[in-house]
C-alpha cells in the first residue's frame, strides 16, 4: 500500500523529515521519556518501557500517523496523529502530537513535523485535528496558531502534575 506521509517527505539543512520506521522506537521513547520526567507536556509520570515504546510506534506505523526528524542518523524529534477518542463517532478526528529533544527547539523543526502530520492525516481522509495543550505551553500553542489551529477555549484545572493543576487549552484545525 502507498504511504501516505511518503509524500512529504523532505530534507531541510542537515534535517530529514521523514516517516518513522520500527527502527526509530528507541530515539522517539528517548525524547517522549524525557517529556514525561521533565515536563507538563504529557500528564503521566509513568515512563514507556522498550517494548511498551516499540508497540506504541508499531500502532502509528499500521496507521501510517508517524514522522520524524533526523540528523545524521539521529531522532531529533517526532510526530504524529492518533485517533482523539476512542468511540467510533470519533473516527475522523485526529489528535496530534510534536515532540523535539531539547537543544533541537526553536529552529523550524516543529513546524515541519506538524506540517507532515497534518498531510498525513488529511491523506488518511481525517475531518479535522485537535491539540490537548497544557495552558503554560506558549511554544507549542504558537506552533499550533502559525499552522494555523483556532484556540477553541481552555479546561481549568484539568489535570494534575508535579503537585499542581494544570489548565488544557484546546486548539483545532478543519482538515
Ligand atoms: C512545542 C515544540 C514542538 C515546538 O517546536 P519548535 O521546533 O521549537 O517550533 P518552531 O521553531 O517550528 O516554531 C514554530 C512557531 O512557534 C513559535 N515558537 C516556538 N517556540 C516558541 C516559544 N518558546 N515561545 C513563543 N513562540 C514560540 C515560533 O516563533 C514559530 O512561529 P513563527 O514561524 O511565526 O516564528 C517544541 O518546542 C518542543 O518539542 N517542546 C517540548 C515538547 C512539547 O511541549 N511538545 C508539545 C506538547 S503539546
Amino acid at each position: 500500500m502507498p504511504s501516505t506521509i511518503v509524500d512529504v517527505q523532505m530534507t531541510v539543512g542537515d534535517v530529514m523529515i521523514r516517516p518513522a520506521t520500527a527502527a526509530d522506537a528507541g530515539g522517539i521513547r528517548e525524547i517522549r521519556n524525557d517529556a514525561i520526567l521533565t515536563s507538563t507536556a504529557i500528564w503521566t509520570g509513568i515512563t514507556q518501557s522498550m517494548s511498551e515504546a516499540a508497540a506504541w510506534v508499531d500502532e502509528h506505523l499500521e496507521r501510517d500517523s508517524m514522522v520524524v526528524a533526523e540528523c545524521d542518523g539521529f531522532v531529533l524529534g517526532y510526530g504524529c496523529w492518533a485517533p482523539w477518542r476512542a468511540k467510533e463517532g470519533y473516527r475522523f478526528t485526529a489528535e496530534d502530537s510534536v515532540y523535539l529533544a531539547d537543544g533541537h527547539r526553536g529552529r523550524g523543526i516543529g513546524a515541519l513535523l506538524l506540517n507532515a502530520v497534518i498531510a498525513s492525516a488529511r491523506a488518511a481522509g481525517m475531518h479535522t485535528m485537535i491539540a490537548d495543550i497544557e495552558a503554560g505551553n506558549l511554544a507549542s500553542i504558537a506552533l499550533h496558531q502559525r499552522l494555523g489551529f483556532e484556540t477553541i477555549g481552555t479546561v481549568k484545572q484539568a489535570g494534575t502534575k508535579f503537585d499542581r493543576w494544570l489548565d488544557l487549552t484546546i486548539l483545532q484545525l478543519m482538515l
